[in-house]
């Protein structure tokens, strides 16, 4: 009997305490861990989800099945663990981000995305110096991006878009020399938007829908996305011409004015160009045969582009989507574009402009369905072909439109 048990408990021991040795994660990460999930309202916690799965009564670093969203290091010659990642899903957490935060300084990742967050992010986050990914999109943050941010020097992914985030971006942003994605879009952030160009590794920049004002500042050549969109950002965008990387061009919804340059239809591998809703009069496009393009999307909508329509456009072998909405091209119709529709071209949309003439006989042997709209011109449109549904302009609207027409 006596033995039996002492048989039974040296079997306990050798099972569980060499496992209880190992599992020692560093006391205070423990501790910062429990301060995290106590500033979370439990109700928001559910069954499913990551945090439920936070059991204290184990090892967070130990643990399997426990302790979903943190990732650790183990080190061989250190018996002590620390958490290196936490990287939540998004269950709806709604709370604070606990300062305690700043205690966990092995981290590298600190991942909340789409959770219901709120109040400013702790400065204590700032101590992280070896995060490399700061992502918080996606809930209720408030307050300025302080110069604190600066001080994390290796991170590589700043994203805090879609939260109510205020003040001006910090100048000394452009120290942060490892970021490849800075990601701020959708928030409340005003000024002007500092030179970046010290930030040679930047391939993503979305400022989108927030206050901005001013000119474009220098920007870095390694951009491959650069998204403005929706601020009131103005003046020329010449700056952007030695941008050579781009892919995906959004500068829609500011005040940018002047020329749309060549440079920037025929950047090697630019896919989607987006300059709609601004103020701009001209697009240079130039003649890119046995040129290789890339360019599929081109949305100049809602600008004060004038002159006929820019025949070259028909150069572009990849070229799918168009659209020169409400602008003020004036002229006939070039026929290449119904040949364009016929093979290449997916949509075609120039309604709200003075475009005169008859409908070039091409966009009529079209046999498939086409989505554009020629409305709202001064054209003459057979009401029988698809693309000519829709009101032309009144003649008092396409007398002067006419007339320029007939002075060439
Ligand atoms: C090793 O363990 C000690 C605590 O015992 C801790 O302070 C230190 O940070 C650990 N080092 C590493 C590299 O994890
Ligand atoms: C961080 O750790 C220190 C030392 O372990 C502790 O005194 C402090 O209370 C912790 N901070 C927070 C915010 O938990
Ligand atoms: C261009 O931007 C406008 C305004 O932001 C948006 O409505 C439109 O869908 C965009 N065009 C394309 C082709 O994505
Ligand atoms: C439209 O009508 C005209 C004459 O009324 C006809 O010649 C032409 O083929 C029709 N076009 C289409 C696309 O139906």
């Amino acid at each position: 009997m006596a033995s039996s048990s002492l048989l039974l408990m040296s079997l306990f021991l050798l099972l569980v305490v060499p496992s209880s040795v190992l599992s020692a994660t560093l006391r205070s990460d423990i501790q910062a861990l429990e301060s995290i999930i106590r500033s979370i309202d439990p109700s928001s916690i559910s069954p499913s989800s990551y945090l439920s799965t936070w059991d204290f009564s184990e090892d967070p670093c130990e643990g399997s099945g426990t302790f979903l969203g943190v990732m650790c290091s183990f080190t061989l010659e250190n018996t002590t663990s620390r958490v290196t990642e936490i990287d939540l899903d998004d269950d709806g957490y709604d709370g604070f981000l606990s300062e305690a935060i700043g205690n966990l300084t092995e981290l590298t990742v600190l991942s909340l995305d789409n959770n219901r967050f709120r109040g400013p992010i702790p400065e204590t986050v700032f101590q992280l110096r070896k995060l490399t990914k700061l992502s918080l999109s996606g809930n209720f943050f408030t307050g300025d991006i302080t110069p604190g941010i600066t001080k994390l020097k290796e991170l590589k992914t700043i994203d805090l878009s879609k939260n109510s985030i205020a003040g001006e971006i910090p100048p000394r942003i452009s120290g942060l020399r490892s970021l490849t994605h800075l990601i701020l879009s959708n928030n409340h952030i005003d000024g002007r938007i500092p030179a970046l160009n010290g930030l040679w590794k930047l391939q993503v920049l979305e400022l989108g829908n927030n206050h901005l004002f001013g000119m474009l500042p220098k920007l870095p050549t390694s951009l491959r996305t650069l998204s403005l969109c929706y601020n009131s950002l103005a003046g020329r965008i010449s700056p952007l011409h030695r941008l050579k990387h781009l892919v995906s061009l959004d500068l829609s919804q500011n005040r940018f004015s002047g020329t749309i340059g060549h440079e920037i239809l025929t950047f090697p591998e630019i896919s989607r160009i987006n300059v709609s809703f601004n103020q701009f009069i001209s697009i240079e496009v130039i003649q890119v045969i046995g040129m290789e393009t890339h360019l599929r999307i081109l949305d100049a909508e809602g600008n004060h582009l004038q002159g006929p329509l820019p025949l070259n456009l028909a150069t572009y072998g990849n070229l799918k989507d168009i659209n020169l909405r409400s602008n003020m091209f004036s002229g006939d119709i070039p026929r290449i574009y119904g040949k364009r529709l016929e093979n290449s071209w997916r949509s075609l949309y120039l309604e709200n402009n003075y475009l005169t003439g008859t409908l070039p006989v091409e966009f009529q042997r079209i046999s498939k369905q086409i989505r554009g709209s020629l409305s709202n011109n001064c054209l003459q449109c057979p009401k029988n072909v698809t693309i000519c549904q829709g009101v032309q302009k009144p003649k008092s609207q396409c007398t002067n439109a006419m007339q320029e027409e007939g002075l060439k």
